[in-house]
């Protein structure tokens, strides 16, 4: 039985379950999202405090549809239902769900038919986000319709004597204008979750399942310079102490002045020592010809492990590989059931080999982007370290379009350091969520001077987002766009050409490979 209370998110597939579980998360009540298919005994010895169910793309009429154990409905856990949840719940109660052929799609209106519990202290009108082919056609006996959308669909149901609520909108998505307060009436009213989801609570839990599964082993952290490392080093080195060793492997692949920032500003930041060990002619050579970006990552990721073998070989005897996996990776490969734990002995990020010589340890495992920078400042960690744009694994390798080749890494590592730059000059370099230029395989024609040039063309990105799964390009004025424009064509050898990235994400991803 999992000592924290945890509010469980089955998962059917929609687009919006990873917001359920951080919008819980955002109310301080410990939040996992696991698949649909866990059983009643695995719901059993989690113990959650409530559960979820999560919207998704089925229909419940299909023989396809997908749906969970319903046994775990008489456990006496209070559960919610959101979209398609709902849709499950009334057909399991004896209700009709069908499609008329008219979803309701974006902003709705829903009206209170009557009080209930979940929707107390929620104006009778409201703004709430629908997305929904089917509809509830007939309420089983039993419940109570709460509310209706301006269309007349069933927006928002309870049970009349047990604890199980649905509503056809989606509370956790932001246009839903009472979203916050319909989920804190579900997590606190009716299911009586303590808040105590805080990185203080994590930090200490974590802490001592570090210190328990490591015992008095050796454990090797790499630190990339990146926020997730940062700060799984550091909260690694409060529970092991000088049994942690830090390292820093240069792959060749950094920003320029990088190697000055990590042995300077971070060790000093996060007061532990961090070795340095140069691998960048292995990293290099390897990548020698190669184009397709998920052999770049492959390889890569084969060769930090191959790396981190050599380094333990120089210490006596190293049990565990640390690594700032976060939950989102936890997740798309598929889930925990229950108990993200911070060791797992079969890797799943990509491009990791697999033979390797450690025990994988991962510190962050249960925490989304933006909970990793909160741990860090209750770690005190200083804010030159975790305002730190994020800084992908694979480097510069996978913002080269094409070959890695060590010139067109000083023209990608000048432009990306005058870009940065002015940002940071400008005061806008903490507006922006994450800002890289981009190295295109593409040379166009320009004049400089009276000469004809015939160069390499530069792409500058920049993202507000604020976990990374999704992000909207910055909106940068036009004048600090032309003096960056301006400066990366007159001193950067090479470049002749600067194109700005105005596509978001989705459809986009933010690195370009
Ligand atoms: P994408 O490009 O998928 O990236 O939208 C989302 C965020 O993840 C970072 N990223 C990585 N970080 N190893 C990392 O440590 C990787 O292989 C990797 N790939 C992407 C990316 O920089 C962005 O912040």
């Amino acid at each position: 039985m999992s000592s924290r209370q945890t509010v469980l998110v089955l998962d059917f597939g929609s687009q919006y379950t990873q917001l359920i579980a951080r919008r819980v998360r955002e109310q301080r009540v410990y939040s996992e999202i696991i698949p649909h298919t866990v059983t009643l005994g695995q719901v059993r010895d989690i113990h959650p405090a409530a559960i979820i169910l999560s919207g998704g793309p089925s229909s419940v009429y299909n023989d396809q549809a997908l749906r969970f154990d319903e046994d775990i409905l008489d456990l006496g856990i209070p559960v919610l239902g959101i979209c398609y949840g709902l849709q499950m719940l009334m057909d399991h109660f004896g209700g009709k769900v069908q499609s008329d052929g008219q979803g309701e799609y974006g902003f709705a209106k829903i009206h209170h038919e009557t009080s209930g519990r979940l929707l107390e202290g929620v104006s009778t009108e409201s703004n709430v986000w629908m997305s929904h082919g089917d509809r509830v056609e007939e309420v089983p006996e039993g419940w109570i319709v709460t509310a209706r959308s301006t269309n007349n669909v069933v927006a928002a149901v309870e049970h009349s004597s047990r604890l199980i609520f649905g509503t056809q909108f989606h509370p956790e998505v932001a246009h839903t204008t009472d979203g916050e307060r319909i989920l804190s009436n579900f997590l606190f009213n009716i299911s009586r979750c303590k808040p105590d989801w805080t990185s203080a609570s994590f930090i200490e839990k974590t802490i001592a399942r570090v210190q328990n599964i490591v015992e008095d082993k050796a454990v090797l952290c790499g630190v990339s310079g990146g926020v997730d490392s940062a700060v799984a080093a550091k909260l690694l080195s409060m529970a092991i102490g000088e049994q942690l060793f830090a390292v820093f492997v240069d792959h060749g692949l950094l920003r320029k002045n990088e190697r000055e920032y990590i042995t300077d500003t971070l060790q000093t930041g996060l007061g532990i020592p961090v070795e340095y060990h140069d691998f960048s002619g292995a990293f290099l050579s390897k990548l020698k010809g190669i184009t397709d970006p998920e052999r770049k990552r492959s390889i890569i990721g084969e060769q930090f492990i191959r790396s981190f073998e050599a380094i333990a070989k120089s210490h006596n005897s190293i049990d565990f590989l640390a690594q700032g996996t976060l939950y989102p990776d936890v997740i798309e490969s598929g889930g925990t059931l229950g108990t993200a734990d911070v060791i797992k002995s079969h890797h799943n990020v990509g491009g990791l080999p697999d033979d390797i010589g450690f025990d994988l340890i991962e510190p962050l495992r249960e925490l989304f982007k933006d909970e990793v920078r909160f741990v860090g400042r209750a770690l005190d960690i200083p804010d030159n370290i975790l305002g730190r744009h994020p800084f992908p694994g694979p480097g510069l390798a996978v913002r080269i379009v094409g070959e890695v080749t060590p010139e067109r890494l000083t023209i990608l590592r000048d432009a990306d350091d005058v870009f940065i730059s002015m940002l940071k000059d400008k005061g806008i370099y903490d507006e922006i969520w994450q800002a890289f230029c981009v190295l295109v395989p593409v040379k166009t024609v320009g004049v400089m001077g009276d000469q004809r040039t015939y160069a390499h063309l530069i792409t500058l990105r920049a993202v507000t987002s604020v976990d990374g799964m999704t992000a909207d390009w910055y909106r940068m004025s036009p004048e600090i766009l032309n003096e960056i424009s301006n400066k990366i064509v007159n001193t950067v050898p090479g470049i002749n050409r600067v194109v700005y990235d105005i596509t978001s994400k989705p459809p986009g991803t933010i690195e370009w490979e």
